[in-house]
């Protein structure tokens, strides 16, 4: 799936993290890439995270999946939803509707989800908390977005769904297949399917909070401190009043924090491994038989091309002009020599073809069969 009209520095500077906007039908040819039966069977397996929203005149319904195949013979004439996360990882044709958007760094994009809705069918008005592409495969649906909301707007009460209490629609459209809204983080939307068979691919971002950050960084590092390390005062001074904390105290106490937390290269390391670890780590998709690197070399002198595991996770970070960390999937794979190359290329393109040099270069077969062995890479992903 490619864009034919879709300017990325543009949207990047005027609309990226600032505001909605409604793009119609940008691309070179659109086709629906999953059935709504395809996503209904999804929806019944279970290591597929999905959810069914079923309305009552003015209320909202969520059940968790994996949903038993009979659920959907059980809907009556009241407008549901069918909500299914992460389709990129089960359907490669849905998977390939991430590349258009790669000029966002891959450690930002998350999944797509897709969604299925009966005619007036949504999940009600509410924000989220991460940019998303909301692309209409099939049918139709109306987009209603209105103001900025935050933690302190008001929602109703509700177990499971942050639907906002009250809804200012600023703007609205109708979406056809192909059409596409872009929706930055916080701003309030309802989306509304205007007829039967209404879907949609949402290409959702991701963006940690500081909250998160500092949590799971700590949660890090704390295993790697010792209880030797601790506060000393040789040059204690008799102090006027016994129960002062000193400035002098508090100086020394916040540096051990905060010159622990200033280890930028420690940082960069663990947030490597922290933003590629994959969404559903539970999941083995190692090969049966692990490849030796005579095959593997084989394969690939054949020219088969490699590809990216759609559930996998590929960055790095350059450390100097001569190394870079590679990161898939939680790993750190530190690199140097010929598999600096090969590590930007694999962070580049979701399938590669190894020309004849890499080939014959053991540092780069043998990151190759590293990463074939624990699922990041295969010739065939179904
Ligand atoms: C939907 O596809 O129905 C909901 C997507 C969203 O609002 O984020
Ligand atoms: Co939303």
């Amino acid at each position: 799936m490619q864009f034919n009209n879709f300017n990325s520095a543009d949207f990047l500077r005027d609309h990226w993290q600032k505001k909605p906007l409604l793009i119609r039908n940008p691309w070179k040819k659109w086709h629906n890439p999953l059935s709504p039966d395809e996503l209904a069977g999804l929806a019944c397996e279970d290591h597929v995270e999905s959810r069914l929203i079923t309305q009552t005149s003015d209320d909202w319904n969520a059940e968790q999946g994996p949903l038993p195949e009979t659920r959907f013979g059980e809907l009556d004439k009241s407008p549901w939803t069918l909500l299914v996360q992460a389709v990129d990882q089960h359907v490669p044709d849905v998977a390939t509707l991430i590349e258009p958007f790669r000029f966002i760094p891959n450690w930002r994009i998350d999944d797509v989800m897709v969604s299925y809705a009966s005619d007036a069918g949504g999940v009600g008005p509410h924000f989220d908390h991460y940019d998303v592409f909301l692309v209409q495969g099939l049918g139709q649906r109306r987009w209603q977005v209105g103001g900025m909301c935050n933690d302190q707007t008001p929602l109703r009460s509700h177990d499971d769904l942050l639907l906002l209490a009250d809804f200012e629609i600023v703007d609205e459209w109708v979406l056809n297949p192909g059409d596409m809204l872009y929706i930055p983080p916080g701003i309030a939307h309802n989306g509304v399917a205007v007829g039967t068979d209404c879907m949609t691919y949402s290409i959702g971002c991701r963006s940690p909070s500081r909250k998160e950050l500092i949590g799971s960084w700590c949660d890090d590092l704390l295993p790697h401190m010792t209880d030797d390390d601790r506060y000393c005062d040789p040059d204690l001074a008799a102090q006027s009043n016994p129960g002062e904390i000193s400035a002098n105290a508090i100086d020394r106490l916040h540096a051990m924090v905060t010159e622990k937390l200033a280890d930028r290269d420690e940082f960069a390391r663990w947030f490597g491994q922290f933003s590629s670890t994959p969404r559903y780590p539970e999941t083995d998709w190692r090969p049966e038989e692990p490849i030796e690197i005579g095959h593997l070399r084989e394969l690939l002198t054949a020219g088969h091309p490699l590809l990216r595991n759609p559930a996998s996770r590929f960055s790095f970070i350059r450390e100097s002009d001569d190394r870079l960390l590679l990161f898939v999937d939680g790993d750190c794979f530190p690199c140097e020599g010929e598999r600096i190359a090969l590590a930007e290329l694999l962070c580049a393109q979701n399938q590669i073809v190894v020309d004849a040099d890499r080939i014959k270069s053991d540092g780069a077969v043998s990151l190759l069969a590293e990463l074939y062995n624990r699922g990041g890479l295969s010739f065939d992903w179904g």
